[in-house]
């Protein structure tokens, strides 16, 4: 039978011993919010490469995120809306990451020193996924910030003349392979950590996930360039005539003839 003191005694150094669960809910926020941020981004460039279809189909994808096709008008706040989430999602991801980040030229060259000596691809993936998620926190931003400030202005000649008059390429062609490596290696990471596709042969698995991260980069790179030559092309033939915006084919060929001066009757 147990005294109240050797309760006492018993409880307090099991309290003190018990491990806080917010390292652990942490980290699932923050493969949570990866998560959702690499699906998004898989979209989005299958939104933004609708310009390879042609110019009235990125038109379109443009106006339906803008409701037209809902409302009859466009609201351009809508998209503010979802970079807004978007947004705030990239903040939160960013800020959960800092956790793990070096943090004195001790830890950085102490990291350096182990990954040389290791040789081991998961480790040397997890040092570009921390240089490529830098250069995020920079490049993003400001994309980010453009999108929620000018909703308005995204469209086929719109855009173009943002990539190429405006001189948004360098940022883009940087920030493509940035996000395109860090999604692709945090998505296998994720996988690795949360044991899905395992199959029978855990080895075996590891390297068809390896081959998967490595297609899905390279696909999204290659749709990326692709995408982003087809603004420059767009851009350059537009550049005389930056501002003007976008009317669909459509658009031009339903549009009233210039109205005629004349009058019934043959009178001008
Ligand atoms: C809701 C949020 C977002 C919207 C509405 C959006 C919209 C766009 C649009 C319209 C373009 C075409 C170029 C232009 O108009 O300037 C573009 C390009 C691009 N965006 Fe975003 N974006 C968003 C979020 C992001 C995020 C979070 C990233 C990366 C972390 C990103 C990376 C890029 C890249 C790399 C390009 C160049 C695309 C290419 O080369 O194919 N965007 N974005």
């Amino acid at each position: 039978m147990s005294t109240g003191s050797e309760t006492l005694s018993t409880t307090a150094p099991r309290r003190a011993r018990r491990r806080s669960a917010w390292p652990a809910r942490l980290d699932f926020a923050q493969s949570a919010s990866g998560l959702v941020l690499g699906l998004f981004m898989w979209g989005h460039m299958f939104f933004v490469s609708s310009i390879l279809i042609s110019a009235d189909a990125m038109w379109a994808i443009t106006k339906m995120f803008e409701g037209y096709f809902f409302f009859g008008r466009a609201y351009p706040g809508i998209v503010s809306l979802v970079v807004s989430g978007i947004f705030i999602l990239f903040v939160a991801h960013a800020a959960l990451a800092l956790r793990k980040f070096p943090i004195s030229y001790g830890q950085y060259s102490a990291y350096r020193e182990h990954m040389g000596m290791m040789r081991h691809e998961d480790t040397t993936l997890w040092w570009w996924q921390v240089w490529t998620g830098f250069a995020m926190f920079f490049l993003a931003s400001v994309h980010l910030y453009q999108m929620l400030m000018h909703p308005g202005m995204i469209g086929p000649y719109e855009s173009a003349d943002r990539v190429w008059s405006g001189r948004w390429w360098p940022l883009y062609l940087v920030l493509l392979f940035a996000v395109e490596l860090h999604g692709g290696i945090g998505l296998y990471r994720l996988a690795v950590k949360w044991g899905w596709f395992p199959g029978k042969d855990a080895n075996a698995g590891r390297r068809n996930l390896k081959r998967l991260k490595w297609g899905l980069s390279v696909f999204f790179i290659v749709l990326g360039l692709a995408t982003l030559a087809a603004y420059i092309k767009i851009g350059i033939a537009h550049q005389d005539r930056v501002g003007e915006r976008y009317v669909p084919t459509w658009q031009r060929d339903a549009a009233p003839a210039a109205p005629s001066t004349t009058l019934p009757g043959g009178t001008k």
